[in-house]
């Protein structure tokens, strides 16, 4: 076997079923780029749609579960919406299509999806014309399409998050045809450019640079998901960057898997970093923020971008995961702790200040008390200024899946709730440090229950400030009076 950057460096151990590698190699790991007379002719197919309602002003509920790359394509599937003249309703009762974006991450979320499409058979009862779609990761595993064949009979269309393109093609065809449709996607990625965005926010927008995965962490679904990694090409990510800035947009995150790898597959030879500085030269008020950087691709170049740039804020989500070698092997993360320690003191080098959150995985297959200790001595060595904390959740097709688990759930939730005390400790700390300084935030919204404005430090800290509405969408400096451990109380200078 030829070890490359697409294969995994662990070696597969006794027990573990080859298929594993069979559907690694199987996969498509060219672009597919759809052709813009495709998405044309999408957009012609919209107004067919548009067509069939006879005149009356359509409903659409969109829910979505899951990461960034989800709302973005929620974004998206609002886009097509608009051009087939519906408007976004809440109410599941008034809709005339209900489309479920789905994550496959964890267990929780797809209990949730489960939960949630049981509850629309009422809505489908008084409303038996009405349209229920789901998408999204869940939808590329083969066994969930399976349950909802069987169980879910009220679910009209299924389609993968490379079938997005042709969503109107695909209402069109429910619609007319009036019969059920399994488009989960054909095992390859696809590259679309010019499907239209429905945005949810104002002020802060997202703008996707690559999609899919190749790093196959062992206890990760993506990479099978949303398949191999396929950058956008530059010139339309500034493109639309620029529309972005024009249309008054103050906060831009460029989102991928792995931002870091992005342009790899590309024949351009702009870089992550290289793209950074592309967009801090588009001129405008706005701000660049960045997610998810792998720490085996970050690099003294990428450190230099962000603190070069003006625009860009200084703010490294680097997931951790674990802070066991032996489990980092297992997870096959290309890391340790002593290369990820290394890398903290290095960005800390370039930018003194920077804000660092991370992943942890509490209760992978096989963790120890030891393995978990060497967790918890990293995380107090590092003081992340906040984390995301999961337990591990066992995705059918992955090689964690197959690997020993002898620890309870209980033996799970003890260490997972010590890790959130330790660092709910030392967030409270960290933001403590801001008392008596006055620091400059974006102003992005409002609290819904209190009316209390909403902003971000250049480290994406939550301050929340009091201040007439009109303030939202500006840049303003406050001085930190207050906090706890999820956020900084400020009040304008
Ligand atoms: N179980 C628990 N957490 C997971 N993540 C990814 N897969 C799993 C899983 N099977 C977490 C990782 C990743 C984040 C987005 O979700 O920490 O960084
Ligand atoms: Fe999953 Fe992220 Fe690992 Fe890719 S890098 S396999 S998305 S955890």
């Amino acid at each position: 076997m030829i070890l490359s950057r697409e294969t995994p460096h662990f070696l597969p151990t006794k027990g573990m079923k080859s298929e594993y590698y069979d559907r690694i190699f199987s996969m498509n790991i060219k672009r597919r780029v759809i052709p813009t007379e495709e998405i044309e002719k999408q957009l012609a197919i919209c107004s067919e749609v548009r067509k069939e309602f006879e005149g009356k002003i359509p409903l659409a509920l969109v829910d979505t579960f899951g990461c960034q790359q989800n709302e973005e394509d929620s974004e998206k599937i609002r886009g097509y919406l608009a051009e087939m003249g519906f408007e976004m309703t809440d109410d599941e009762f008034k809709a005339d299509l209900i489309v479920i974006n789905t994550c496959a991450v964890r267990e929780h979320a797809e209990m949730r999806v489960f939960g949630n499409l049981g509850a629309l058979t009422h809505a489908k009862k008084e409303n038996p014309n009405q349209i229920i779609a789901v998408c999204g990761c869940m939808v590329q595993q083969e066994h969930i399409v399976d349950k909802i064949k069987k169980s879910f009979r009220h679910v009209d269309l299924v389609f993968g998050p490379d079938e997005l393109w042709r969503f109107p093609e695909l209402i069109y065809t429910v619609m007319t045809k009036r019969k059920r449709i399994f488009a989960p996607g054909s095992g390859d990625g696809c590259v679309a450019e010019g499907i239209p965005h429905l945005r949810s926010d104002k002020v802060k927008a997202w703008l996707s640079i690559m999609n899919g995965c190749n790093n196959f962490c062992t206890y990760c679904i993506v990479p099978y998901t949303r398949f191999r990694e396929r950058s956008r090409q530059p010139g339309e990510i500034i493109a639309e960057a620029r529309e972005l800035v024009a249309a008054g947009y103050k906060d831009i995150t460029l989102l991928g898997q792995n931002v870091n790898s992005y342009g790899k597959d590309l024949e351009s030879s702009v870089n992550f970093a290289q793209l950074i500085r592309k967009v801090n030269d588009i001129e405008g008020d706005f701000v660049i923020r960045f997610m998810t950087s792998h720490p085996k691709d970050a690099t003294d170049e990428l450190f230099a971008a962000m603190r070069d740039c003006e625009k860009c804020e200084k703010h490294l989500h680097l997931p951790l995961q674990s802070g066991s070698d032996r489990i980092l092997k297992a997870m096959n993360r290309y890391y340790n702790t002593e290369k990820y320690l290394a890398l903290v003191d290095r960005v800390r080098e370039f930018i003194p200040d920077i804000v660092l959150t991370t992943d942890i995985i509490v209760g992978f297959p096989g963790e120890t008390d030891e393995d978990f200790e060497d967790t918890m001595r990293v995380i107090e060595k590092v003081r992340f200024d906040a984390m995301f904390t999961f337990i591990y959740s066992k995705r059918v097709g992955t090689p964690a899946a197959e690997m020993p688990d002898p620890f309870t759930r209980e033996q799970k939730q003890a260490h997972f709730d010590r890790l959130v005390e330790t660092q709910n400790r030392i967030s409270e700390e960290k933001h403590r440090e801001y008392i008596g300084k006055t620091v400059r935030v974006l102003i992005d919204g409002k609290d819904r229950e209190d009316g209390v404005l909403t902003a971000r430090t250049s480290g994406g800290r939550l301050v929340r400030v009091s201040g007439g509405e009109s303030l939202i969408g500006s840049f303003v400096y406050v001085n930190i009076t207050d906090c706890n451990t999820w956020a900084l109380r400020g009040e304008l200078v």
